[in-house]
């Protein structure tokens, strides 16, 4: 049985933890392939509201074994304290949480130089954040990085302290005040949780899982309008948030990968700095904000809003090879008069249908079709055909302009506010 792979195609924070989640019990194996704690994927289920940051959303399952691929950057502290809040809720991490030896640790140095880093781009500043991650895919990608496997080797301090070292210099010459004495003991007793904890080959692992037939769901974290490769650089994160990372991140050869899932919001939404074609700064945004409680899982901050991006949505999904899309946050869009979608740009007084390589809002501005809004609560939807009209049209259209159909439409956040479009999703 082929690798699905289920993404982001925005800008992060599409649902994509709600969805793994939901779609666990078809599977044998959950892996995470890139990025860190920089993500937070949320669940919601039976009243509880949980979001996961380093752990594959497939935890609250019974059979699914999770695995965290050698692609992601682990910060113990976090995923310690992922642990123990699964634990309260007496979640068995231990039996179903594997770990990739390769995969790097976010040392508290790299989130200091994270922090310098931004502060001296002053209002250049990405918007990270600030959780490590560019600094360690730095190292990783540099060949300094320290890696999971690296904590049961006698050298383990000296590597350390030699990264450390590196760390400092560098910190010397971005006039940064820091106090790494108060962030180590934390972090040391972190890796000694993390030594308990089962350390595997994970590429062997899911290969040979591969070949004995198991259902195996690759998880990615952002979305791709912030991958390192293909998004708005230098405003992206540090790792290939598309489905090759799913390659890279995990250990799967191309030709394994079967279906590619893209999950997109029915709107926009992005954190932190960078373009964003159809961003509203009216009442109109402010609304999807407010009703899509749109604030970060990690950092708390206020999403920016806007309306559908076609050519960008039609990019990630060529990148990506998508073979399905699903569309969140339906529910979010009820109460409109009309809804705008944009087809296209107007870029230097030309029509384009792409993404150009300059995205500044001087130069770009969207184009846009409206559609009929709908009035209709979606929250208690159990099914496609209770959809309202207006809400099929909208779908209708997305699906002849992108070329892709949408095989779930999500309509609040719980796991049972799922429309299921198709029957044999997997
Ligand atoms: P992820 O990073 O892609 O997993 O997404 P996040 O968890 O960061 O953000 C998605 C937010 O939307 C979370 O608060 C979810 O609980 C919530 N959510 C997911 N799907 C829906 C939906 O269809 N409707 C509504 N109203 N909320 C949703
Ligand atoms: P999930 O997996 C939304 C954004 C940050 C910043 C940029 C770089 O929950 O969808 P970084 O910390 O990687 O240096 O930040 O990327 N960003 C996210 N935005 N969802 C995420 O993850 C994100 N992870 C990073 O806001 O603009
Ligand atoms: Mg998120």
């Amino acid at each position: 049985m082929k690798v699905d792979v289920l993404l982001g195609l925005q800008w992060g924070d599409e649902g994509k933890g709600k969805i793994v989640d939901v779609l666990t019990p078809k599977y044998d194996i959950i892996g995470r392939f890139q990025g860190g704690p920089n993500a937070g994927h949320t669940l919601e289920f039976n009243g509880i509201k949980h979001v996961l940051r380093t752990i594959p959303s497939g935890i609250f399952h019974d059979k699914a074994i999770n695995i965290i691929g050698n692609g992601v950057v682990i910060d113990p502290v976090v995923l310690m304290s992922e642990i123990h809040a699964l634990a309260k809720m007496g979640v068995d991490v231990k039996s179903k949480l594997l770990l990739s030896t390769k995969a790097h640790l976010i040392l508290p140095s790299h989130r200091l130089l994270d922090a310098a880093s931004e502060a001296a781009k002053g209002k250049e500043k990405i918007g990270s954040t600030l959780k490590g991650i560019g600094p360690t895919y730095m190292d990783k990608t540099g060949r300094n990085g320290i890696r999971v496997g690296d904590i049961s080797l006698p050298n383990f301090k000296d590597k350390y302290s030699a990264l450390v070292e590196k760390h400092k210099q560098i910190l010397s010459h971005l006039n940064f005040e820091y106090d790494l004495n108060a962030m180590e003991p934390e972090w040391f007793n972190a890796i000694d949780e993390l030594k308990t904890f089962q350390q595997i080959e994970s590429e062997h692992y899911i290969n040979d899982a591969y070949k004995n037939n198991k259902a195996i769901l690759a998880e990615g974290a952002q979305g791709s309008l912030l991958d390192i490769d293909f998004g708005s650089y230098p405003f992206v994160t540090s790792s290939n948030t598309i489905c090759a990372g799913a390659c890279t991140g995990l250990g799967i050869a191309p030709n394994r990968i079967g279906k590619v899932f893209g999950i997109f919001k029915a709107y926009c939404t992005r954190v932190g700095s960078g373009p964003f074609p159809t961003e509203l700064h009216d009442e109109i945004g402010d609304k999807i904000r407010n009703n899509g409680r749109e604030f970060g899982s990690v950092t708390g901050r206020p999403r920016r809003t806007g309306w559908l991006d076609l050519p960008a949505l039609k990019y990630a999904v060529m990148i990506n090879g998508v073979t399905e899309l699903m569309m969140m946050k339906a529910d979010i869009l009820s109460g409109f008069e009309t809804i705008q979608v944009c087809t296209h740009y107007n870029y230097q007084g030309k029509k384009i249908d792409y993404l150009p390589y300059d995205c500044s809002p001087e130069l770009l501005s969207p184009v846009y079709t409206s559609l009929k809004g709908w009035n209709q609560d979606l929250t208690g939807l159990s099914s496609p055909d209770q959809m309202p009209e207006a809400l099929n049209a909208y779908i209708d259209f997305i699906e002849k302009e992108v070329g892709v159909s949408i095989s779930i439409v999500s309509v609040g956040p719980d796991r049972t506010q799922t429309l299921m479009r198709k029957k044999e999703l997997v």
